[in-house]
Order: structure tokens, then C-alpha cells, then sequence
């Protein structure tokens, strides 16, 4: 089997899917997606676009202006009409399918250099836009169960998971992306983006939008639910609509060291997993096990974490049932903070997750071994995928 490594990654600043307040809400998803793919080919000249074996996208809701997305982006960036397009549509984890489709055609010898990727703009494409729910499935669970918001309010009530440390685990993470922001860290991921603040003035967008670098602890505390009367999950604890675009270019070991390229995580297994729809937050503890499980390891020899945050009452759920962190502030998960914070544009986060560990090992943690990501999907898909850092001896 051959080996798949990641070449490099960037991806659009996150920003906020709002009509009036939304950095990108005159910008196109196609348009976001293009500038990645861009930055990709001029930051990497040494690979060419009709070079790509083809190109994997992930989107959560594939209708409108996602329609084809990936295939609109990239004949609308001019690259090569002769390189194939593949949508992928697995809700939340469709970013980390791209990532994981392109490795393993990789590791089989269908082709050498991949691009995968994912977007979302959940202003133009709202969740569940044009979503028609099968009756039938009706028989087995109850609508109102099913939306989002409903699902993590569910998960808190099974997992007793309280209110206060969902509200720790959100105020660590705005901390911990805000302190990474400042420190820079996301400008080697970060692609410049013209987009325009609230009053219309254009700005050059660097920076993710859903950061609240002053949040409180008392602000979070007398928010209400939004999704259910006397319920514990609110905006504060919940990932925010966000719209965004993320792109990997992944080689081939043997032809990225033929080509004298750096790279540092390889692609070592992944794993999906299934679980009730009205619970889908705890999908990754399925998946993970299952990694794990198939890769005869433990949750010990993961060094590193990056669990998309869709809900805090989810991902509380999923650190303590797998044995990895009890509350924030967490040393070995998502280190420079997570989607409560950074936004979860759906279909991107888990391409987005992977760009970020990539980078986080390549700087902050260069000593570790194996690192995971991991989300959950709406309808109760999840993905894992394991990565080695093969510059730790
Ligand atoms: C929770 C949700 C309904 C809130 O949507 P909304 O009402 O449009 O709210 P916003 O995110 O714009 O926040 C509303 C207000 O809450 C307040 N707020 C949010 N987070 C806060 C915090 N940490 N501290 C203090 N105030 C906060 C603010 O006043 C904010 O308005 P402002 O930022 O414009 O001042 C929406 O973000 C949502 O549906 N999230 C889940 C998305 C989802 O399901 N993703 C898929 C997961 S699998």
C-alpha cells in the first residue's frame, strides 16, 4: 500500500452567515472555494492544476448555490476542464470524507495528487434547505427530535452534562482561538479574502469572525435556549452559523519526496460510524473506538485531538466517555480552541479540523506521535481519521 501525505492546507478566515453582519454575505461559496483552491496552486508552484488527479469537495447541503459546488469553483478558477470534480455529501463529516477519499485513492495507486476540500455558507444555503424527510423514517423518530439544536439539548440530559461546564468549555475555547489569532497562528492557513464589515466598508478578511475576545462567563450565564423551553444549550455553548472554505493538496510519500515537497502528517486510518439521529452528537465516540479499535490502539497513544466543537454538551459527552479530558481547559484538545469559537461552516469543519491539526503539529507540537480529528454529523454520521507525525523519530 502506498502512503498518502498532506502537502498543505488553507482555507478562508470563518465568518458569520448573516445577511447584514456577515463578513463574506456579498462574497459567493463558489467564489470562497475558488480562492482556496488559488492559494493552493500559488503557494505550491511546483504542482501543476492538470497534475491533480481530481478534486473531492464536501457539502452538507449540496442545493442552490452549492449545486456542484466543486465543480463550479473549479472551472470558475480556470483550472483544467480535463480534471474531474466529486461532491460529497455526508452532512458535517463531508469535509473529512473529501480528505479521506482522496487519501485512500492515493494509498490504492488510483492517482498521486489529490485535492480535497469542503464549504459551506449556511447564509446563502441554510441548514436543511430544500431538505425533504423521507415519511417512512418518521416511523422510527420523531421530527421535533431531529433538527440540530434538539439533538444536543438530548445529549446534555443523557450525559449530565451541566450547564456550567458547557459554559467553561465555550469561554476556553473563544480564549484559546483568540490567543492562537493573536499569536498568528492561523496565517499559514488563512487565505486574505476581500469581504466588507457591518457598515459596508471593504476589508480584507484575515481573521475568524465568530471570535468573542471578550467573553465572560457571566455574559453566557443568563442566555436562554433557543431550542428548547427550560433547556441547558444555548448561543453561548452552541457553534454559530458560519460560512467558509477549506482545501488540502495531498500527494503520493513517494512522489512529494521525488518532488523534494515537506510534508509532515501521513494519513494512517479512518473510521465512520453510525449512531440515532437524535443523538448524533456522540458519533465520534463510535468512530473513534473503531479506529482505534482497527488500528490496535489505545486512546492513550493519541497524542493530540482535534474533535469538532458542533455543541459544548457533545463534545463534553464524546472527551469523557472515550477517557480523553473530564473539562476545559484541555491540554491535548483543540489547542488553539474549536468551532464554539472558530464557527463551523458544516461541510468545510472537518477538512478545516485536519488543515488546523496539520499546522498545530507542524509548530506548537512538533513532538507528537498520532494525532486524531473527529465530528459529528447531523442524521448521525461520524467520522475519525488518524494521522502520524512522520517527523518524530
Ligand atoms: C444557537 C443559534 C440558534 C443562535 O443563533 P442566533 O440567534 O442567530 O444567534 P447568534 O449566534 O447571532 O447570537 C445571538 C446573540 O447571542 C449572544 N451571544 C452568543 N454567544 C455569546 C457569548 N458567548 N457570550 C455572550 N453573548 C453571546 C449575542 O448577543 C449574540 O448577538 P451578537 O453577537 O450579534 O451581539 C445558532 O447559532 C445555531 O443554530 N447554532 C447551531 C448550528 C448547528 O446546528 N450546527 C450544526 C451542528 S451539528
Amino acid at each position: 500500500m502506498r502512503e498518502c501525505v498532506i502537502i498543505d492546507g488553507v482555507r478562508t478566515a470563518n465568518t458569520r452567515a448573516h445577511a447584514q453582519k456577515g463578513w463574506f454575505r456579498n462574497v459567493r461559496p463558489d467564489e470562497m472555494l475558488t480562492a482556496v483552491y488559488d492559494a493552493l496552486f500559488e503557494r505550491n508552484p511546483k504542482i501543476k492544476a492538470e497534475d491533480v488527479e481530481a478534486v473531492y469537495c464536501g457539502t452538507a447541503n449540496q442545493a442552490g448555490s452549492q449545486n456542484d459546488i466543486a465543480r463550479w469553483a473549479w472551472l470558475a478558477g480556470g483550472f483544467p476542464d480535463t480534471v474531474a470534480t466529486n461532491g460529497i455529501g455526508q452532512q458535517c463529516p463531508s469535509g473529512m470524507a473529501a480528505v479521506e477519499h482522496a487519501a485512500r485513492a492515493i494509498m490504492v495507486g488510483e492517482g498521486d495528487i489529490y485535492v480535497a476540500s469542503g464549504v459551506e455558507d449556511m447564509q446563502k444555503v441554510p441548514m436543511m434547505f430544500a431538505m425533504d424527510v423521507p415519511p417512512r423514517v418518521l416511523k422510527y423518530y420523531s421530527m421535533e427530535d431531529l433538527p440540530m439544536g434538539a439533538t444536543a439539548e438530548k445529549v446534555a440530559e443523557a450525559y449530565k452534562v451541566n450547564r456550567l461546564d458547557m459554559e467553561t468549555m465555550a469561554y476556553w475555547s473563544h480564549k484559546k482561538a483568540w490567543e492562537a489569532t493573536q499569536a498568528g497562528k492561523f496565517k499559514q492557513e488563512i487565505v486574505p479574502l476581500q469581504g466588507e464589515e457591518e457598515d459596508g466598508t471593504k476589508i480584507v478578511v484575515e481573521r475568524d469572525q465568530w471570535i468573542r475576545e471578550n467573553i465572560t462567563m457571566e455574559g453566557m450565564a443568563g442566555m436562554k435556549s433557543p431550542f428548547k423551553e427550560g433547556g441547558v444549550v444555548t448561543a453561548g455553548t452552541s457553534s454559530p452559523l458560519t460560512a467558509g472554505a477549506c482545501a488540502l493538496l495531498l500527494m503520493d510519500r513517494a512522489k512529494a519526496d521525488k518532488l523534494g515537497l515537506d510534508y509532515t502528517l501521513k494519513y494512517a486510518g479512518g473510521a465512520m460510524a453510525g449512531c440515532d439521529p437524535t443523538m448524533m452528537g456522540i458519533g465520534p465516540i463510535f468512530a473513534v473506538r473503531k479506529l482505534l479499535e482497527r488500528m490496535k490502539m489505545a486512546i492513550k497513544d493519541i497524542d493530540l485531538w482535534e474533535l469538532n466543537e458542533a455543541f459544548s454538551s457533545q463534545s463534553l459527552a464524546c472527551l469523557r466517555e472515550l477517557g480523553i479530558a473530564q473539562n476545559a481547559p484541555f491540554d491535548n484538545v483543540n489547542v488553539w480552541g474549536g468551532a464554539l469559537a472558530l464557527g463551523h461552516p458544516l461541510g468545510e469543519s472537518g477538512a478545516r479540523i485536519i488543515v488546523t491539526l496539520n499546522n498545530i503539529v507542524k509548530t506548537d507540537r512538533k513532538d507528537v506521535k498520532y494525532v486524531v480529528a473527529t465530528l459529528c454529523g447531523g442524521m448521525g454520521n461520524a467520522n475519525a481519521s488518524l494521522w502520524e507525525n512522520v517527523k518524530k523519530k
